[in-house]
């Protein structure tokens, strides 16, 4: 068991006694002032503890989490913190204790080379502290294996250059060499990769609630009376051929635009904006058709691109994405049913806290990163499901209360050889009630209230003893009720 963070005396207390136990706990130093309150409590229960020093490697890896890595990282000691910590527990005959050299290389490593480079450097520190007298035997080399969310095989923010297999290879390949040349036994290496680890074994499952169509399947005719520019924009229709879609789309766009500042300015009435809504939806849609993924670099597809169908779906970003939103993490999203046909839309999706930043507009498809996602038209007769992958490192635990949307329902289940599963757990998410709770609000404060109004209600004569008991209800079921759509 590896201890690395900052400790108290109580934690150093209880993880020096835990050896009683049978447990191999390291105790790994963080810093200088750490090593004084361990050497404390050692004196205080006249034991040995088995020690690690972590080492602040100075090489920076590349991604999102470069940050945890290089010399402004914040755990770890420098060079200089090092020597002072070894002479220290040298002095205090305790340097033999030293057993695990920590190095965390960073999160989420997309380039494998930085990973060599890291290790490599992590080798120096190794054999020159075993050359210090420090007997140390683990070489941990912390987390940073990273995950290819989108699949591009490439180094970036959401992908990696390397396999499982490599990130291996590499490393004992590095270490091997690097201990041959100092003339140092082999450690035994230790990881703490988490998200490589964990990241698959989650996925997040939400139906969709509603679409907001940005297409209209007809246009209305010209009518006695319209406004000119509302005509002028209705005749756009006239010449929407594949050799004038930017002449068309820039004409829909600026006679739309006219037509909003009129309505503004009590110009034309809401009936008649309307039509021009439906109209220019009309054309954008006759002109998706024609552009087809030809003319996928040109303004007009980056233009209808940002026209697509907005899902509302039945989570919250904020919960169960928090990385989507705080740090552009893609991860992959499909539709789960009706495989067999081709998704005929494009879509944004929207969570239902009703915050603008709670959507995902950025997708990864099989030729890169899209503002949409391919989506089958909302069927009438059975729930439309999508599945975002790869959401088991972090996502859960990251996940806040925002406008009070609490844990979703979790089904643990283990897959089977045949391609069936099992259902290994059932856990239901937050009720209202209890997050009402997290929240500091009392449930029981809550519904006292509510009935004081409806008993309000009763002695004004506006409400019946029937209604009363249908309203109670209705308010207790609801505090009692998932916080999400049922
Ligand atoms: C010391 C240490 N070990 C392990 C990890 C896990 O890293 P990852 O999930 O990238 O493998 C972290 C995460 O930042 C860390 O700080």
């Amino acid at each position: 068991m590896i201890c690395n963070g900052i400790k108290d005396a109580e934690f150093i207390r209880l993880a020096m006694l835990s050896r009683k136990l049978g447990f191999n706990t390291v105790i790994v130093l963080e810093s200088p002032r750490e090593v004084e309150t361990v050497i404390a409590v050692a004196r205080e229960l006249d034991m040995e503890p088995m020690l690690g020093v972590r080492v602040k490697l100075t090489h920076r890896i590349s991604g999102n989490w470069a940050e945890s890595s290089g010399d402004r990282s914040t755990f770890g000691m420098n060079t200089d913190q090092l020597v002072a910590v070894i002479d220290r527990l040298r002095a205090e005959g305790m340097l033999h204790c030293l057993m695990l050299q920590h190095s965390h290389l960073g999160s989420q490593v997309p380039d494998v080379n930085d990973i060599r480079k890291a290790v490599s450097e992590a080798c120096r520190y190794f054999t020159e502290l075993t050359g210090e007298g420090a007997p140390l035997s683990h070489l941990d080399l912390g987390g940073g294996m990273g995950v290819d969310y989108t699949g591009e095989k490439k180094a970036n923010e959401n992908s990696i250059n390397y396999t499982l297999e490599e990130y291996c290879t590499n490393i004992v390949e590095m270490v091997g060499y690097a201990m041959d040349e100092a003339g140092v036994a082999h450690p035994v290496l230790t990881t703490e990769s988490g998200r490589a680890v964990s990241a698959t074994s989650s996925m997040l499952l939400f139906n969709v609630l509603e679409a907001t169509l940005y297409d209209a399947p007809t246009a209305p005719a010209a009518e006695p009376g319209d406004h000119h520019t509302l005509s002028d924009l209705i005749a756009v229709g006239g010449y929407v051929t594949p050799k004038r879609l930017q002449e068309c789309w820039n004409d829909a766009t600026f006679y739309r635009d006219e037509l909003r500042a009129l309505f503004r300015r009590g110009q034309i009435d809401l009936r008649q904006m309307a039509r021009a809504e439906r109209v220019y939806l009309n054309l954008m849609a006759r002109i998706r058709t024609l552009a087809g993924d030809s003319d996928e670099d040109s303004d007009v597809a980056a233009a209808l691109a940002a026209e697509a169908d907005i899902y509302s779906c039945n989570f919250s970003l904020f919960q169960s994405l928090p990385d989507v939103w705080a740090i552009d993490q893609i991860h992959p999203i499909a539709p789960l049913q009706m495989l067999d046909r081709m998704p005929e839309r494009r879509a944004i999706l929207s969570d239902i806290t009703c915050d603008s930043d709670g959507k995902v507009d950025r997708f990864i498809l099989g030729d890169g990163v899209s503002p949409s996602l391919p989506v089958h038209a909302l069927p009438e007769d059975r729930p439309y499901y999508l599945g975002v992958f790869f959401v088991g490192a972090y996502q859960e635990t990251l996940g806040d209360l925002h406008n009070l949307f609490g844990d979703t329902n979790v089904a643990t289940i283990r897959l089977r050889g045949d391609g069936g599963f099992d259902l290994l757990h059932e856990q239901e998410g937050d009720t209202i009630e209890e997050v009402l709770t997290y929240v500091e609000y009392d449930p029981a404060d809550c519904v006292a209230a509510f009935r004081k109004l409806v008993d309000e209600a009763i002695s004004n004569g506006r409400l019946t003893a029937g209604e009363r008991r249908g309203l109670m209800r209705a308010y207790r079921d609801s505090i009692e009720g998932y916080t999400y759509y049922e």
